[in-house]
């Protein structure tokens, strides 16, 4: 495994005319979830027969966070960062300074935004100005990258369809491709955050993928958010939105349609989605959702 600190470096190792690798792009302090998208990224490049591998790029972004000591807080964990992607399969790590990203002479564009980074009023209502600095970094590192294809875990599901819709508008040579949430034995979203919970706070913690499993059990959308915000409340989660959704645009779903309480025919897919506060630590979850039957 390679690993390059500049993009000079790195476009010394890829292939002079790009779309030779798969590319999973990290902000480092990873978990399981993130060794579960570089295999999904290795084994991409190998089937497709991608020279360059699979590119993991391990950047904390300062443009994303709308919080200082959210930044200043987020953990960094080269090392171990770099041990998980050689046992991953990934064949180059890119772990610039900010200086690599964005060149002070030279700083990349904030690209115009999709509707789904700014309408659902869910991490855009929130986090205002977070998606301003995903779509940067994200169209910055496929610049430099030039990747075939790209991977991202569908536990930031609004990110996911943000990025899928500006690489659809911007028409960037990228096929972005998704990998499920993966949870720990007791049912919690893996999340590099989480290494910042105490135990006492778990109880909380384990109340997002509860309410979204106990929003199954319900037959309408409204009942559905009704009983999430109920299972969150009784565990001490302090609740930012627990909705659900139409899974594509976010947008809240039309109300009641006639087969909602039966068929699901015609309905289009729709998702669960929270983000809740525990012990300080700001957490975010999400399932598919079906009307009960
Ligand atoms: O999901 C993340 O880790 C980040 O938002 C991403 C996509 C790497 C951009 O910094």
């Amino acid at each position: 495994m390679i690993v390059c600190t500049t993009a000079r470096d790195l476009a010394r190792v890829l292939a002079p005319r790009g779309r030779a690798c798969s590319f999973v792009p990290t902000m480092g302090a990873l978990h399981e979830g993130h060794a579960a998208l570089v295999r999904q990224g290795a084994a991409l490049a190998k089937s497709r027969d991608l020279h360059d591998g699979c590119v993991v790029s391990i950047f904390v972004n300062p443009t994303q966070f709308t919080d200082a000591s959210d930044l200043a807080k987020y953990p960094r964990t080269l090392e171990a960062d770099l041990a998980l992607c050689l046992a991953a399969g990934a064949s180059i790590v890119y772990a610039p300074p900010a200086s690599d990203v964005y060149p002070p002479e030279a700083p990349p564009a904030v690209p115009s935004l999709p509707a789904v980074a700014t309408q659902p009023g869910l991490e855009d209502a929130f986090r205002p100005g977070h998606f301003a600095g995903v779509c940067q970094v994200v169209k910055r590192l496929f610049e430099l990258v030039n990747p075939h294809v790209a991977v991202f875990g569908e536990k930031d599901w609004q990110q996911l369809a943000v990025i899928r819709a500006m690489t659809k508008e911007l028409r960037l040579p990228v096929e972005v491709l998704s990998a499920p949430t993966v949870r720990e034995p007791s049912g919690l979203a893996m999340s590099s955050r989480n290494r910042r919970l105490q135990p006492k706070d778990l109880p909380a913690a384990l109340s997002l993928s509860q309410a979204l499993c106990d929003a199954w059990a319900e037959r309408t959308p409204a009942d559905a958010e009704r009983r999430m915000h109920h299972v969150l409340r009784e565990a001490g989660a302090i609740v930012e939105y627990a909705v659900v959704r139409d899974a594509a645009t976010l947008l809240p779903l039309p109300a009641q349609p006639a087969n909602m309480s039966g068929s699901t025919s015609g309905t289009p897919p729709a998702r669960s989605l929270i983000a809740a506060t525990v012990g300080g630590v700001r957490l975010i979850d999400n399932e598919s959702w079906r009307p009960a039957q």
